[in-house]
């Protein structure tokens, strides 16, 4: 039906730790990412030339996009999370360096004066020594009110950034844990990471391109028909992460009161009304395992919507790259790239090729092997 083929010394790439060591890349971490070399290695292999557009409607924190500035590719992201949007949007910005350096040394230069921290959320309260918190507020209001949009991001991030690193956040999966440990002071520490990011865009190349980033969801892309040259994406893997939840702390601290919010769902796959999700899955039924879990049923319904839309706004002879993991269960493994592969090909792409780049083993309660789980590359062309 298609060919399946391991690949498993790509392992690495589809995860985000290659670019815990590259400037600009590793500007805010993000463990469900994958890696800049993933993406370059694509765009040789698709032959994208300088003057098309390269997608990916799940950019999470701009992998695809730095790559195709790199390559000189224009490229457009979406993502239906604020910290996503504002991550990619800032890592993808040209700055004029002076003005950046002029604003921070204002910025450090400003008296300490205590903020009124008993507003702040609980959850955010925990996250922090109290220390820590007042640094945090203090410099989140005084970067709020830098009249340009850029340095106020780029600043905004170094914070947010450094924050984190000296907060009691461990993030487990989906889930926040604090855990209470010894911390850096945050003033010297931000001042640290605002002047590495000052070194990086100086050592980082961007080649003549342009790149859009917005909110927007996947499944209704506010894109032309056939207007595409080629997707480089990995949508959120089945029964895995509520990003909304991981980037909270985030989100509450830094964001909420100068970013406008989508009215957007931020979450592949949780529609509830089952009558009406098997009556949609009908069309598709041919491609999905009788022993799909019920609950595995709406993210499928989510994913075809989405490969539907990729059909649309693709040119003829686009080529798509998408990296996905297969879902675990404690009765079953659902081989979610297999079944995504289905899926656009009944909805008219070619299969060219699935890549296996990790197996992993899907347990039930911690010892009990139910089988393997796959992260594979998806090759598809319209
Ligand atoms: C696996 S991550 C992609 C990571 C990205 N490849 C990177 O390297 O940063 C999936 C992303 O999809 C986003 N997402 C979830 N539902 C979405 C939707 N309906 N439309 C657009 N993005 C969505 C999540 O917020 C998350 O950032």
């Amino acid at each position: 039906m298609f060919r399946i083929q391991e690949c498993l010394e790509w392992g690495q790439l589809a995860t985000f730790v290659p670019n815990k060591k590259l400037p600009v890349y590793n500007w805010f971490y993000y463990k469900e990412g994958f890696s800049r070399d993933l993406v370059l290695e694509l765009i040789r292999m698709f032959n994208i030339k300088e003057e098309q557009t390269v997608l990916d409607p799940f950019c999470g924190v701009g992998t695809t996009l730095l790559a195709s500035q790199e390559s000189g590719i224009n490229s457009i992201g979406f993502d239906v999370q604020p910290v996503s949007v504002f991550v990619s949007k800032t890592k993808t910005d040209r700055y004029d360096l002076n003005e950046l350096k002029c604003w921070s040394k204002k910025l450090f230069s400003e008296k300490f004066e205590k903020p009124d921290i008993s507003c702040q959320p609980p959850l955010v309260k925990k996250a922090f020594k109290k220390e820590t918190l007042e640094d945090a507020v203090f410099f989140r209001n005084k970067i709020m009110f830098i009249p340009s949009e850029k340095t106020r991001n780029f600043l905004m991030l170094a914070l947010m950034n450094s924050a984190v690193k000296a907060s009691y956040i461990y993030k487990d999966g989906a889930v926040i844990k604090i855990r209470k440990k010894p911390v850096p002071p945050l003033r010297k520490f931000f001042q640290r990471t605002v002047n590495k990011m000052l070194r990086d865009l100086k050592n980082f190349q961007r080649k003549e391109s342009k790149t859009f980033v917005d909110f927007g969801d996947a499944r209704k892309l506010r894109i032309e028909n056939e207007s595409i040259d080629a997707v480089i994406t990995s949508p959120p893997y089945l029964n895995k992460i509520e990003y909304s939840k991981v980037y909270e702390i985030e989100q509450k601290l830094f964001l909420d009161l100068f970013q406008e919010k989508p009215a957007l769902r931020s979450y592949i796959g949780i529609d509830t009304d089952i009558n009406e999700i098997n009556r949609n899955l009908l069309e598709y039924s041919d491609s999905l395992p009788e022993t799909l879990p019920p609950e595995a049923k709406p993210y499928f319904l989510d994913l075809i919507q989405v490969t539907k839309e990729l059909y649309r706004i693709c040119k003829k002879g686009a080529k798509l790259g998408i990296v996905t993991g297969n879902g675990c269960f404690p009765h079953t493994v659902v081989d979610s790239d297999i079944i995504l592969c289905k899926i656009a090909k009944k909805t008219g792409f070619k299969v060219k090729k699935l890549l296996v780049l990790n197996k992993r083993w899907c347990t039930r309660d911690r010892t009990k092997k139910v089988g393997i789980t796959r992260e594979s590359l998806l090759l598809w062309e319209k």
